[in-house]
C-alpha cells in the first residue's frame, strides 16, 4: 500500500439530516445530526487510511476544543495528523442541510482561521510519500508548495482537485500529474459536457491525467496522452447522503493509481466507491464492505 499525503482544509462539519430542503425564512426540525470533521482532503484521507494505505494530513488545526476533536477523530480513522500545523484561532465550520428527499447537501461555510503556510509544508519530509495530494485552493501558497514538492519528489505523482473557481488556479494545473475537476468547475466555466471540458482543459496541464466526474452520468478522463476513457455511474438504489462523494471519488482514483491499476479500471473504481458512499450516510461503513472491483 502506498504512503499519501493529502493537504488542504480541516473543518468541523454540523450535518442537520432534514426530510427536504428549508425554504428561506422557514423554520425546520431537523431529523438527524451528526457533527463530524470534515474539508475535501480530509474526507478523502479518511477514505484512503479504510482502504488501507498510511495515509498522512496535511491541514491547519485550530487550538480550539473542536481541534482536538478533529484530530482525535482521524487518530481514530487511522489518518496521521504530524504533518497537520497547529495554530491559535476557531475551527472552520461548515453547517449542512443534508435532504433526505433527494440527498443533496447544502453547505454553509464559516472560516477564521489562518491557511496553512508553504513554509510549513516545505518542512515536512516530502521524499517519504509515495503521492501527495492538494487542494485547489489557497492558491499562491498552494502553488509554493506544488513546486516544491515537484523539486524535491523524484517521481511520485502529484494530484490536484480542481473544485471551485478561484483566481490564478490555472497557475496549479501545470504542477500536478493528476488534475481531477469537478463537475460544477466545468459548469461554472460554461461546459454541459466533461469531454469538451477535458480537451479545453487540456493546455493547461499537457501531460498530466485529466479526470471529471459527472454525477449520475459517470465520470470521463484522458491519460497522460489524451486517450478518453469513461465509466458510468454505479448509484445505490437510493441515495442518501451525498456529502463527500468527490471526496470519496477522488480517493477511489488515488487508490487505484497508486496500487497500479490502468486509468480506466482505477476510473471505474472510483465511480463504484462514490455510488455506493451516496447510498449510506457518512463514510464509515464504506469499505467494511466487499471490495469495488472484481
Ligand atoms: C464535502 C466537504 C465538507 C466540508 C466542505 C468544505 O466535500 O469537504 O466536509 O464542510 O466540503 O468545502
Amino acid at each position: 500500500m502506498a504512503h499519501i499525503l493529502l493537504t488542504g482544509s480541516a473543518t468541523l462539519d454540523i450535518v442537520n439530516l432534514v426530510e427536504r430542503y428549508p425554504p428561506e425564512d422557514s423554520e425546520t426540525r431537523a431529523v438527524g445530526q451528526r457533527i463530524t470533521p470534515g474539508g475535501n482532503a480530509l474526507n478523502a484521507s479518511r477514505v484512503l487510511a479504510a482502504l488501507g494505505h498510511r495515509t498522512d494530513l496535511c491541514a491547519a488545526l485550530a487550538e480550539d476544543a473542536d481541534g482536538d476533536r478533529i484530530a482525535a477523530t482521524l487518530a481514530d480513522s487511522g489518518v496521521g495528523t504530524d504533518a497537520c500545523l497547529r495554530m491559535p484561532g476557531r475551527t472552520p465550520t461548515s453547517y449542512i442541510a443534508s435532504s433526505l428527499a433527494t440527498g443533496s447537501r447544502t453547505i454553509v461555510h464559516h472560516r477564521d482561521l489562518p491557511e496553512l503556510s508553504a513554509r510549513h509544508f516545505e518542512s515536512l519530509p516530502l521524499e517519504r510519500f509515495d503521492w501527495i495530494h492538494f487542494e485547489g485552493r489557497n492558491i499562491e501558497e498552494t502553488a509554493r508548495m506544488m513546486a516544491a514538492a515537484r523539486r524535491r519528489i523524484t517521481d511520485q505523482p502529484i494530484s490536484l482537485e480542481v473544485e471551485k473557481e478561484r483566481p490564478g488556479i490555472e497557475t496549479l494545473m501545470g504542477l500536478a500529474d493528476v488534475l481531477v475537476f469537478s463537475r460544477h468547475f466545468a459548469a461554472a466555466r460554461g461546459f454541459d459536457d466533461a469531454t469538451t471540458f477535458l480537451c479545453e482543459m487540456r493546455p493547461h496541464a499537457p501531460h498530466a491525467i485529466l479526470c471529471c466526474p459527472w454525477g449520475e452520468a459517470g465520470a470521463w478522463a484522458q491519460d497522460h496522452q489524451g486517450r478518453a476513457c469513461r465509466s458510468p455511474a454505479f448509484p445505490p438504489e437510493r441515495v442518501i447522503d451525498t456529502l463527500g462523494a468527490g471526496d470519496t471519488f477522488n480517493a477511489g482514483l488515488i487508490d487505484g493509481l497508486a496500487s497500479g491499476r490502468t486509468l480506466p479500471e482505477a476510473l471505474e473504481q472510483a465511480c463504484r466507491l462514490a455510488g455506493r458512499k451516496v447510498g449510506m450516510e457518512g463514510f464509515e461503513r464504506l469499505v467494511i464492505q466487499a471490495p469495488c472491483v472484481g
